[in-house]
């Protein structure tokens, strides 16, 4: 196993390498503050053990749920918003085939999403489908409350409950929940589905490696103990004990933040493979979330290339020069296409003849990066050998190990989300939620200005 690698050598162009070796006191400082929880947010740092303390008895336990479901339904339904959604979606759509809806009963059951957002054409279309499908579903939400989710699972309940009588419904429902805390664990409780346990001190965003992630990604038929092993590879590798040049946490928490100080103040991170495109998702809601507050923060967006080279590409090129690029780079794909030779050649491409689609991938990565330097957008690079569980569990806990590093240099709490209320606010006010009275006269009174 060869491992993730990080790069930073084209931000020493922008920021010189100095300056992020000047970073390693201060990282030490914030990584001794995490690991002795110290710090802000520091009743939710479950996350950083997470890969080595979980048990194999739970393991087992998420393996035989998966398998239950696997054998039982055509489709699993997962359920859930923000943290509760984006990491399983990305190990899910950077595992799967490009065109699995092509390729029927390849890996059993399709895993798919709701109450990720408020559509009633998404719920509707959804129900059109489960009409023709058997199915069950994951409902996953740490408080409980969440009203996206909460809606999905109202409306999906019923439509289950009717298909297939409570008692076979019930069978087919899971809850992944608070242990003590939340209407989903009372209801959970009440209608006796089985249930797993989102630990206490873990926050959305950073519960991947948690039954959130675990069983959604079990039930695609992934392994997850490759997922957990990767990031316990990373968690290793970014310990306290790590020399802060061998870490690559520290080293990508500094570099970001040295650029973030030298006005590149918005973060893209790029892909070539689409795969990874909800990893990015992922990613923005960890960097975005946890780093956001205060009036700080660098701005998380995200790039699919070559796609967005005929998009994006200018602006990244030429437009203002805020920008810095981290590039997750994939070694090698799963596959292997060469292109032919063309005895007419009228599209002008024999002279790639013979070469993989690969490595023209790789030309377009490197030409880019080197464009991007000329144009003053530095370039750090994030190296996985190919997609697979193994490397995604690596992935996952450097961002997170990372954000939790760069949150503390930036003096922000990175474990919290205050600013998410403010929408709640206005929306429970908008709609009359009882205990809001008093909000939703405000926002009448200010709407009828
Ligand atoms: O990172 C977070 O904590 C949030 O994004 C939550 O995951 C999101 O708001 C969903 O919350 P819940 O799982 O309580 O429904």
């Amino acid at each position: 196993m060869t491992g993730l690698k990080l790069d930073v050598s084209n931000v020493y162009p922008f920021v010189s390498q100095d300056t992020i070796l000047g970073y390693k006191d201060m990282v030490h400082t914030h990584l001794t503050t995490l690991y002795e929880k110290t710090g802000a947010g520091n009743d939710f740092l479950g996350w950083l053990e997470q890969p080595s303390n979980i048990t194999d008895g739970l393991i087992n336990d998420l393996e035989d749920t998966a398998a239950y479901l696997r054998e039982k339904v055509e489709i699993i339904v997962v359920v859930g918003i923000g943290g509760s959604y984006l990491g399983t979606k990305a190990i899910i759509s950077a595992m799967s085939h490009n065109f699995h809806n092509y390729i029927e009963g390849v890996r059993g059951p399709d895993v798919i999403f709701a109450g990720q957002n408020i559509g009633e054409d998404y719920l509707s279309e959804l129900i059109d489908v489960l009409d023709r499908k058997s199915y069950a579903i994951i409902v996953i939400s740490k408080s409980g409350t969440t009203t996206e989710p909460a809606i999905a699972f109202r409306i999906l309940k019923k439509h289950l409950e009717e298909k297939m009588g409570p008692e076979e419904a019930s069978q087919r429902i899971i809850a992944i929940t608070d242990e003590r805390r939340g209407a989903l664990r009372k209801l959970c409780d009440q209608a006796g589905y089985r249930s797993f346990i989102i630990p206490d001190d873990i926050g959305g965003r950073y519960s991947v490696h948690t039954p959130v992630g675990l069983l959604p990604i079990a039930c695609a038929g992934y392994n997850i103990r490759e997922f957990i092993k990767g990031a316990k590879g990373l968690q290793e590798r970014t310990s306290l004990d790590t020399p802060f040049e061998e870490n690559p946490s520290a080293i990508y928490a500094a570099a970001r933040n040295a650029l973030y100080h030298s006005g590149k103040t918005t973060e893209i991170l790029a892909n070539y493979n689409e795969k990874l495109m909800y990893l990015s998702e992922w990613w923005k809601q960890l960097y975005g979330e946890s780093e956001g507050k205060e009036n700080k923060g660098i701005f998380p967006a995200s790039v699919n290339f070559t796609a967005d080279l005929h998009s994006m590409g200018q602006y990244i090129q030429e437009g203002e020069r805020m920008l810095f690029e981290t590039v997750i780079s994939v070694d090698s794909p799963h596959s292997h296409l060469t292109i032919p030779e063309d005895a007419g050649n009228l599209d002008q491409l024999n002279y790639l003849a013979g070469k993989r689609i690969n490595e023209v991938n790789r030309m377009a990565e490197l030409g880019t990066l080197l464009a991007h330097i000329d144009g003053s957008v530095p370039n750090i690079r994030v190296e996985i050998s190919t997609i697979n569980e193994y490397s995604l569990g690596e992935l996952v806990y450097f961002f997170e190990k990372a954000c939790g590093i760069s949150g503390y240099l930036l003096e922000v709490n990175p474990f919290n989300q205050p600013g998410v209320e403010a929408y709640k606010k206005n929306m429970f006010a908008l709609l009359e939620k009882p205990g809001f009275e008093n909000e939703t006269r405000a926002i009448q009174e200010r709407l009828n200005k």
